[in-house]
């Protein structure tokens, strides 16, 4: 035991790579633009890089990396609906030209590279990012973003009498979507937004559909397969009326990068008040921030013994930092605890508060049974 310093995420190689070509094949008429927020360790975008990915992207940060790594600009999106007009113009100069939007104020920045007239080699591609229900969504991102559909006539109207193509329409049905009906209502207003936004000639070519993918958090969930087969029947339904996107985009990150990574921490202490608190390695700032808002993770321990109620949290003196209740075996300090499906959103949102780092990667090339994990760290 004891041979790596926990918290270690292991990421599988071979699962990242699987996953992407489960999706491609869920999606086949579909680009697939990974979501490099989710784990934008450099060796996944390589792995996905060589699969022939493409990526979604939310910053310059973001874009400059995957340029580094020989991405190219043709195969990045910005989906980040509010940027600074900064952002705007470095990623058209880089090339970087689909860029979301879900205001007028956001259109007035689009404007200048908007026209025939712009004064760089790439004018912009504005999609606009729609409000859908998020419904059976474990983190949903309706709220801060999107437009609903009472402002989608200003919207269009902004766009007709600036001469401002509309490129696109894009969503996202929220993440660890874990109903079809999520995609089925979304697709059902991105349709209407595509004839509202004709009423006022626009042309909308693409289809973004954003992410939302869920990952085995120990509920039930639809396949890639399952959520492939109603996004295609809409398709062909919208085909059906006349209408055949020429671009087509989904743009996935935890499920490509979740199920692939399992998080080890150690149990550092335990304190029995008015219930029992086992006091981990990695907590709320060191990887677990989306335990804040619900998120749980299958488990695996390597404490035997009887089970108990027991409040998780994180090694900080702050007291926002607690995860979630569960039952586990009797925790005592060495112990160690796997979080399954945890390659998403957990790593990349660690921070030295308090002088507690996240997570180490550590990339394995298969992991078939996570129990074996006990016997590495
Ligand atoms: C615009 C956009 N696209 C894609 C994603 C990836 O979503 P998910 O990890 O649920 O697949 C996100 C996540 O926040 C996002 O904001």
């Amino acid at each position: 035991m004891a041979t790596h310093e926990t918290p270690i995420l292991f990421m599988d190689r071979t699962r990242v790579r699987d996953n992407y070509r489960e999706l491609k094949k869920a999606l086949p008429p579909f680009r697939v633009a990974y979501a490099i927020k989710s784990n934008s360790h450099p060796e996944i975008i390589e792995i996905l890089k060589k699969e022939g990915a493409h990526f979604e992207t939310a910053s310059i940060a973001e874009i400059e990396k995957l340029l580094a790594l020989g991405v190219s600009a043709g195969e990045i999106i910005l989906s980040n609906p509010v940027k600074a007009p900064e952002a705007i113009r470095r990623a058209l100069e880089h090339g970087v030209t689909i860029q979301s939007f879900d205001s007028v104020e956001e259109l007035e920045k689009f404007k200048p590279y908007a026209q025939s007239s712009t004064a760089l080699t790439h004018r912009i591609r504005p999609q606009l990012r729609i409000v859908v229900p998020n419904e059976g969504s474990m983190w949903p991102l309706s709220g801060k973003f999107g437009a609903d559909e009472e402002l989608w006539p200003a919207i269009f109207e902004y766009m007709k009498t600036h001469e401002i193509p509309l490129d696109g329409i894009t969503f996202h049905p929220g993440s660890q979507c874990e109903t079809i009906a999520g995609w089925d209502s979304a697709l059902y207003l991105t349709w209407r937004c595509i004839e509202i936004s004709r009423e006022y000639g626009l042309n909308p070519t693409t289809i973004n559909i954003g992410g939302g993918l869920p990952v085995d958090l120990g509920r039930k969930i639809p396949t890639a397969a399952q959520v492939g087969k109603v996004v295609l029947r809409h398709l062909k339904e919208w085909e059906r009326k006349g209408f055949k996107p020429a671009d087509l985009i989904v743009e996935p990150g935890r499920f490509i990068s979740g199920s692939a990574g399992v998080l080890a921490s150690r149990v550092v202490g335990v304190a029995r008040r008015e219930k029992t608190w086992a006091f981990l390695d990695c907590g709320v700032f060191t990887g677990m921030m989306e335990t804040i808002d619900g998120i749980t993770y299958p488990m695996l321990f390597s404490g035997t013994g009887e089970k108990e109620r027991v409040m998780l949290c994180g090694p900080s003196c702050d007291s926002v930092d607690k995860m979630y209740e569960a039952k586990i075996p009797h925790p005592k300090p060495g112990d160690v605890i796997l979080f399954l499906s945890a390659g998403a959103y957990t790593s990349v949102y660690a921070s030295d508060f308090n002088g507690f780092l996240g997570p180490r990667i550590v990339f394995l090339d298969e992991i078939k049974d996570p129990k074996d994990l006990l016997f590495l760290i």
